[in-house]
Order: C-alpha cells, then structure tokens, then sequence
C-alpha cells in the first residue's frame, strides 16, 4: 500500500504528458518460448558501459520468467509506420509472433524489421520497484535504422514533427537572403509552418475543455459511430485497446458516457454537449483561419492536399 492516496487514474493520466518513443521487447528461452510486449518505459542510462532501462508490470509473470531464462532482450523501436504492431504486442495472445517478420538476435531474442532501430541486450540488472521490476540491460550490439519513429502522448500515437520555431525574428537579426529565399520557395517547410501555426493556436483551446487527446478522441467518435462497443472504439481511434479502456473509464466517472445493458457505450447528455462543443470549436476555427479564401481557393487547396496524402 503507498502512504499517499494518489488518485492513479489521474496520476498516470499526469504522467502521460511526458511523451515517449514505442518499442517491442522481445525475448526467447532456450526451449524455444517467445515473448514480446509493447513498452514506452525505455530509456537510456549509460554510454561507458553502455546500459538501457524499462520497466516490467510484476503481472507479466511469463515474460520476466523468459527474460531470465534467456538472460538476453532486444529492444525493437517502433517506427512511425508501426502503430499496428504496438498494438498487436499489447494485447495478451497466446501467439503475438503470428504473422510477423522477423529474425533472431544474440540470445535468440526476436528481432522485428522495419524498426527505426533495435538494441541487443544482455540482462544485467533487475531492480524490484513497487509493482513493476526494473530491468537494466547491457548493449551487446544494435541497429540504426534511422525511420521516422512512432511517439505516444496522452495515450494516443503521434509523429514527429520538426520544431519550425515560429516567434518572429528580430528585426536585428534577419536571415541571409538565400537562405529566406529558399525557405519561402520550400513547400515542405511552408506546410509544417502552417499545421503548427494552426495547431498552436487551436489546441490549447481544445485543451481548454479538459479532456486528454485519447479522451477526446474517444468522445467525438461515439458522438458519430452508431456502435459505441470498444472493439469498434479501437479501430477508429487507432488508440491501443487499454486506452480505449482508460478514456472511456474517465469519461464514465466524468458523466460524460454511459454503459450501456447490451455492451457498448453511449454518450449521456452532458456528453453530447461536450462533444458539440468540440465540433464546432473545430468549425469556427476553420472558418476564421480560412476567412480570407473564396470557396474555390479552398477547393483548390484540399484538391492539393488530397493529391499529396495521396501519394503516400
Ligand atoms: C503504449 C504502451 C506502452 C506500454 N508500456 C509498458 C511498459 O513500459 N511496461 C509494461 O510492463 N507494460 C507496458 N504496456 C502494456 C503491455 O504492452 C501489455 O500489458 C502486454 O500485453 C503485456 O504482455 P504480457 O502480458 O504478454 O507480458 C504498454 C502498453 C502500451 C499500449
């Protein structure tokens, strides 16, 4: 029992500000058992010896078991294009490996493809810390891939986004023609302008109702799904199934969504609102943002903008 009576919905809630990569620990006995496990409590601790971290929930009782038997782990980063595998290494299943390239490391540890990079570790340490164990590994060797890396914020999956640094210059300070002249012609660098213009102005607003990404999301679907059940919550969120979990439980504690008898959720009253407030907060912004443009030029600028999203 902790001495504080933290709420830990709303502390692991607070905790979800620190926005992390994602990776897949995996590791394989000598029989042959494979384990893997989505985890986002990695981290670096030393170059000289070079040593990394996470933690380990003390209920995945089979995985530290094989990690001690195998004495070894890989640690996979996910990268951006990856989001369906965190997702499948999150969900207990009798067989996550099903379907999945890969190949084997030192210790016979499970190496994922297509990762922004992988680390191969040797067990060096486990640390009993409260409900989770610690565990420290030892870098025999690893890959840098260099792919766009998948992020995890406020319980939902983001991507990487250059920092364009939008305060103005001083005027003391201006840029060297060339170079503002290239920046200027740089569609690229034009857009990512642009969405974090946009955002910065817009998100604190939405943030200003209170809800985390994952809540939100979560509310403005079941505003317009007419299957409120979690499994279907999942797909259309792309959110991990136990953030589904955790949004819809602090939307119901919140008043904002209701079981309902024949599974599923729906959203009460004060929900409703919510979710309303939400759309048209999203509408009004468009609208101002977009003021100056004729319906036309608006036109023509989501006809560009479909035909870049769809070369990817
Ligand atoms: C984004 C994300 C991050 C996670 N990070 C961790 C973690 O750091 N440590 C952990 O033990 N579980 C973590 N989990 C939960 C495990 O992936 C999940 O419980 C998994 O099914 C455990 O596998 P096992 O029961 O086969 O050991 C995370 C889940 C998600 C979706």
């Amino acid at each position: 029992m902790s001495n504080q009576a933290f709420d830990t919905h709303a502390l692991r809630r607070a905790l979800g500000n620190f926005a992390t990569g994602i990776t897949v620990v995996t590791a394989q006995s000598p029989e042959g058992e494979r384990i893997g496990l989505t985890v986002n409590s990695f981290n670096s601790v030393s170059l000289d010896p070079p040593l990394v971290l996470w933690s380990l929930d003390k209920r995945s009782v089979d995985s530290l078991d094989v990690i001690r038997r195998a004495n070894h782990f890989a640690v996979n980063i996910l990268a951006a294009d990856q989001l369906d595998l965190s997702n499948q290494f999150a969900r207990p299943h009798s067989d996550k490996f099903a379907n999945i390239d890969y190949r084997e490391g030192p210790g016979r540890a499970p190496l994922l493809e297509g990762c922004a990079a992988r680390f191969h570790c040797t067990l060096h340490e486990t640390v009993d810390a409260g409900d989770h164990w610690i565990l420290i590994g030892r870098v025999l060797d690893f890959d840098d891939f260099g792919r766009a890396p998948l992020l995890y914020h406020q319980g939902a999956y983001s991507l990487v986004l250059p920092h364009p640094r939008l305060q103005q210059r001083p005027a003391a300070a201006p840029r060297e023609p060339e170079l503002e002249s290239r920046l200027a012609n740089n569609l690229l660098y034009l857009m990512l302008q642009a969405v974090n213009a946009y955002q910065s102005a817009y998100l604190p607003k939405q943030q200003a109702l209170g809800l985390s990404v994952s809540e939100a999301r979560v509310l403005i679907l079941l505003s317009v799904l007419e299957d409120g059940r979690e499994e279907r919550l999942q797909r259309e969120s792309s959110l991990p199934g136990s953030e589904v979990r955790e949004a819809l439980e602090n939307l119901e504690h919140a008043g904002l969504v209701a079981a309902q008898e024949g599974g599923g959720y729906r959203l009460s009253p004060v929900g409703m609102e919510r979710a309303r407030q939400y759309w048209a907060m999203s509408e009004q912004e468009q609208a101002q943002v977009f003021a100056e443009f004729d319906a036309s030029q608006i036109e023509l600028f989501k006809q560009i903008l479909n035909s870049i999203i769809r070369r990817a």
